[in-house]
């Protein structure tokens, strides 16, 4: 490697093909007009030996006479962190048009961004930055952008022919998320009147013939091989209870294996939290003849601070002469795709994952443990050995992965609720669902129902129009049902109260129960809990940070995540500016009024009322009209059981259980909803004979 400031040939691609020579022989960084530092030509030589690298002329010819690109390349070889940059330098016309890049995860698109500010030696947030839900880390010097898929979409929505951008890459194509499937749809349009807009379509395992017949019989780049092996092990029998495996292999690796972090994949929260628990018991019960570990969860309803953590140093030894450490990282499949954290050498899978699944008979979207794919697996193998060789310990037989392994996961447009993606296509001013171009188009029902609820909430008239109200809710990043609570919430002079309840609901779980004080924690907690239900807890929280000032030392006494209460306030104000927008009045009724509560509780209805849940004689809840018998979540404050309880989860374990609860009235969904508690529209049940009886009520009172 040269010293930065010597004199050199700059010719070797990268931003540096693109440098300018400045007086006295010190290269200049094109994107940012200074010298390159020492990191740049340190990560210089790391990226040319990517096998993406070795084809970046073929790739820059290829954008120049292609519109579009499918592009396949292994896992590590380096899509996701070198083929935006080559974009910028296939494209010098640009002007001022950007680059996007997509990824269906927001930790994805923030810590593969910093990289590439890094690799391009810029601050993060100017020429290169990271857009994802309420958090926008761009400037206006950015050119090159990493988003969520769902970021673009909601940018299609004001610029419908995504104008500010010269190319768009949509990265892990393979996952189909619901969002990149629309996105493939809506740009194949735009590709047709911009002919200057450049598509790349690209994962390390997607269905090339697929993709290129559907994009027009776009050409294939394929580029071969990794930097590192990863080497591949089955279990020779099936394992009964994969968790317990996954620790044991685990507590092996770390036992037997040489020095390198380990990243096992899990189901969810608990599990995980769970594991976590149990590892750094089994591992501390060995005694200090065994190196340190440093456990960390991983999974998407982690505040963001914690979840970063995961990119941390493993602990070093303990004590000089002694193996250094390992890290262990317990994720859910948010850490499947496109991550490389540094130092990861085995991964453990056990070959399951929480899928959602959506029945459109009952209304129903929830989330199953289910088998993985053959795609899947390849992914989880191929977060290691991305800085060096690796091992994958797959916890099935290779019999089944061969014989029981789906190719791919199912698209997620075949398995959701429909809703917010119907409100989206119709503000995009896609009247006609039918006949939009789905890569796979969703079952007729799971349409007919997103329209249903649609029309219901007001969203689309009964001619599937979208109304001024439908129209509103759109520009709200927020599922249909709260975006009308938002909207309706000035009506009921509560608009504060429902802000701060909706940013509550937005932001990652704000109740920290430590393990060594979870007696504590849970007493912190009960301070806040209000009788009427879930909501008013989160909104006695938000009140509570702020009478006092915000203050993380506050929060740390109470058990609060000061993280999260931060989330809050950005996602309330960023809120709040789209209601101002639209001159929504921010009210809040007076706090002594015995309707303080109530209104905001009948407010949340005005959102919810087709998530409602009767208690029968028998003592257990019916979802109204759907029928299905579910429980309340342990998790609820709600401590006597409510006649009618609002709930904006449907939760599938072991039980069918709706979470995040609150105790309504049913004289509030005649007044609120009639339209939807029309009887002549009712199965045959107790609430519907309740109802009855409330109705007439009404009708004497009137009378
Ligand atoms: N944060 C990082 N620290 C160290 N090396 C990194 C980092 N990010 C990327 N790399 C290196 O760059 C390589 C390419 O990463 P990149 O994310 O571009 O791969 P990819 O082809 O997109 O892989 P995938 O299909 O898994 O998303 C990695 O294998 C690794 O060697
Ligand atoms: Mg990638």
């Amino acid at each position: 490697m040269q010293a930065p400031g010597q004199k050199r040939k700059l010719d070797i691609g990268g931003a540096s093909s693109l440098a300018a020579q400045a007086p006295g022989g010190m290269a200049i960084n094109p994107y940012s007009g200074r010298p390159f530092t020492a990191r740049y030509w340190e990560i210089l030589q790391q990226r040319q030996r990517l096998p993406v690298w070795e084809q970046r002329l073929d790739f820059i010819d290829m954008v120049k006479k292609n519109q579009t690109i499918v592009l396949v390349g292994e896992t590590g070889s380096g899509k996701t962190t070198q083929i935006p940059s080559l974009m910028l330098e296939a494209l010098p016309n640009r002007g001022r048009k950007m680059i996007a890049c997509t990824q269906p995860r927001r930790v994805a698109a923030m810590s593969v961004s910093k990289r590439v500010s890094e690799e391009l030696d810029v601050e993060l947030g100017e020429e290169v930055g990271y857009n994802i839900r309420f958090e926008d880390m761009t400037g206006t010097k950015t050119i090159l952008k990493y988003m969520t898929d769902g970021m673009l979409l909601r940018e299609a929505m004001a610029d419908p022919t995504l104008e500010r951008y010269a190319a768009v890459i949509l990265d892990e194509a393979h996952e189909r998320t619901l969002s990149t499937d629309i996105l493939f749809g809506l740009i194949k349009e735009v590709l047709v009147q911009r002919p200057d807009l450049k598509l790349v379509v690209m994962s390390a395992t997607l269905d090339a013939g697929k993709f290129q017949t559907y994009f027009d019989s776009a050409p294939l780049m394929r580029v071969p091989g990794r930097l590192h092996p990863v080497e591949i092990f089955y279990t020779p029998e099936p394992e009964r209870d994969y968790l317990e495996a996954a620790i044991r292999t685990v507590v092996q690796v770390h036992l037997c294996e040489p020095t390198g972090d380990i990243l096992v994949f899990l189901t969810g929260e608990q599990e995980i939290e769970d594991a976590c628990r149990k590892t750094s018991q089994e591992i501390e019960g060995l005694g200090d003849k065994v190196p340190p570990v440093l456990v960390l969860p991983l999974y998407s309803t982690l505040p963001m601070d914690r979840q970063r953590q995961i990119f941390d140093q493993a602990p070093g030894p303990r004590k000089p002469g002694d193996p250094p450490g390992r890290k262990i990282i317990f994720s859910t499949n948010i850490a499947e795709t496109s991550l490389t954290i540094d130092g990861i050498v085995y991964v453990v899978d056990p070959g399951f994952a929480k899928q959602k699944v959506y029945n459109p008979r009952i209304r129903v979207e929830s989330l199953l443990v289910s088998p993985i794919s053959k795609a899947s697996a390849h992914q989880r193998a191929g977060r290691a050995g991305r800085t060096r060789p690796g091992k994958c310990f797959r916890l099935y037989t290779e019999k089944a992965f061969k014989g029981e392994l789906m190719e791919q996961t199912y698209p997620e447009i075949l398995r959701s609720n429909l809703g917010s993606v119907v409100l989206q296509l119709k503000k995009l001013g896609i009247e006609d669902l039918v006949h939009f171009d789905f890569m796979d188009p969703p079952a007729p029902e799971t349409l007919m129902r997103a329209l249903e609820l649609l029309n219901y909430l007001g969203a689309l008239d009964d001619d599937g129009n979208l109304t001024e109200l439908g129209s509103m809710m759109a520009e709200f990043p927020l599922d249909p049902q709260i975006a009308k609570m938002l909207l309706y919430s000035p009506q009921l002079g509560c608009s504060n109260e429902i802000l701060s309840v909706t940013a509550m609901l937005n932001t990652p779980n704000p109740f920290m129960r430590p393990r060594e004080n979870q007696r504590a924690a849970d007493e912190a907690k009960g301070r806040f809990n209000h009788v009427d239900g879930d909501h008013l807890t989160l909104l006695n929280v938000y009140h509570a940070y702020m009478n006092n000032q915000e203050s993380s030392s506050w929060c740390y006494e109470n058990f609060i995540n000061a993280r999260s209460m931060k989330s809050a306030t950005s996602v309330r104000a960023q809120l709040m500016r789209i209601m101002n927008r639209f001159g929504l009045e921010l009210k809040s009724p007076d706090f002594q009024s015995k309707d303080y509560y109530s209104n905001i509780r009948k407010c949340l209805l005005a959102g919810f009322f087709m998530q409602v849940a009767h208690l029968e004689r028998t003592g257990h809840y019916l979802t109204v009209k759907d029928n299905q018998v579910v429980a309340l979540h342990p998790s609820t404050v709600l401590q006597h059981k409510p006649e009618w309880c609002l709930y904006n989860e449907f939760v599938l374990t072991s039980k069918n259980y709706i979470r995040m609860c609150s105790d309504i009235k049913g004289d509030w969904l005649i007044e609120l909803a009639p339209h939807y508690y029309d009887l002549k529209n009712f199965p045959q049940c107790e609430a519907k004979r309740t109802l009855e009886r409330l109705y007439l009520k009404k009708s004497r009172a009137g009378s």
